[in-house]
């Protein structure tokens, strides 16, 4: 029996870092805009000349980037979702997982050990008074969300029959930008992202690039506050997208909760989440996701089943799981009328 497999694993982070470095030089970027040499790159970028056509070299093997005569150019997966000049752009996404979860994940046996996560149990104050304080911080949260707006704005714009729908919020909608890609996706709805106060510059700010001179900027809006202390917007559908995953159990069955008791009579609630699959074999993006939350927020993800169990247990009728895409999964309520 061959051991390859083993090394690959031990050595797959060799391919993720090459990855983060080629986000965080602006490489990807610069290459985006034009093919290059590996001596431009390398008097660009400052590289060092012996590793420059190394490091070009492994990304054209790892299918980043393509090599046409001595020039780089993207390859399709770069020139799709790392240039960032690009709506599928998701860079920030990708290098949210160099900046905070890779080096969570080296302290891993340590964590099995204590079950301490970094933030013990994820409060409130551990948005705003931790992950907010910081601009920089705030800002590289924001991008790194983006990207699930990115990869999860077009399926739930196209799985979800929207047409009976008039409005909605994204609770826990952080900057905006599925609520913008949603109402772009159906020109007849008006949305709101709801979220707490510092990130509502970041939504003005966006908005000023997503709205373009179209009608969008008049059919989202942004509302400041706390889902769980304050009024939610009137609107037919609430959704909570990746927001159970980051609380321990009784406080999403007070958010699924709180949900039906704000929502009219025949309103709707979305959940979708990186779940569990309820035989527990997807290790990439159910199980160890869900360690990665236990890790991160002390929070977990959690299987179908049991979230269809809250929003049965809250009162709401359950429809059939849709699968959003290999990243999530999308619950569906209905509050009877
Ligand atoms: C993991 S992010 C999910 C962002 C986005 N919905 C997505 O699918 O990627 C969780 C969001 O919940 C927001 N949040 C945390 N506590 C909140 C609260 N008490 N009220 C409103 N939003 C809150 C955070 O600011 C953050 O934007």
């Amino acid at each position: 029996m061959s051991a390859t497999p083993l090394v690959r694993t031990a050595t797959g982070f060799f391919q993720a870092q090459a990855l983060f470095a080629g986000i965080e030089l602006g490489l990807f970027a610069r290459i985006c805009a034009a093919p290059a040499t590996a001596e431009e790159i390398q008097r660009e970028f400052g590289l060092h000349p012996k590793l420059t056509s190394d490091y070009l070299d492994s990304l054209v093997a790892m299918d980043l980037l393509a090599r046409n005569g001595s020039a780089y150019k993207a390859g399709p997966l770069t020139a799709t979702y790392l240039d960032p000049r690009r709506p599928e752009y998701i860079g920030g996404f990708l290098a949210h997982n160099q900046r905070r979860l890779y080096p969570a994940w080296g302290k891993l046996p340590d964590f099995l050990r204590s079950g301490e996560s970094l933030v013990q149990q994820l409060s409130e104050a551990d948005f705003t008074e931790g992950l907010y304080a910081d601009p920089t911080r705030t800002r590289h949260f924001a991008d790194a969300m983006d990207g699930y707006a990115v990869l999860l704005g077009r399926p739930l714009a196209e799985r979800y029959a929207w047409d009976t729908v008039k409005s909605f919020t994204d609770l826990g909608g952080c900057r905006g930008l599925l609520t913008m890609r949603l109402a772009a996706a159906h020109p007849h709805l008006r949305g709101v992202t709801f979220d707490l106060p510092p990130l509502e510059p970041l939504f003005d700010e966006l908005i000023e690039k997503e709205g373009g001179e179209s009608d969008l900027r008049d059919r989202v809006s942004y509302q400041a506050g706390s889902f769980f202390t304050d009024d939610l917007p009137d609107t037919q559908v609430y959704i909570f997208g990746h927001v159970l995953h980051d609380w321990a159990d009784e406080r999403r069955r007070a958010l699924v909760n709180r949900a039906f008791e704000q929502l009219p009579p025949g309103g709707t609630l979305l959940i979708y989440d990186s779940m569990i699959d309820d035989e527990r074999r997807d290790a990439a993006f159910g199980l160890l996701m869900s360690l990665n939350m236990a890790m991160i927020s002390g929070s977990s993800e959690y299987t179908v089943a049991e979230g269809l169990g809250w929003l049965k247990e809250a009162g709401f009728e359950v429809r059939p799981p849709v699968a959003l895409n290999e990243l999530s999964t999308l619950l569906i309520g209905d509050k009877p009328v």
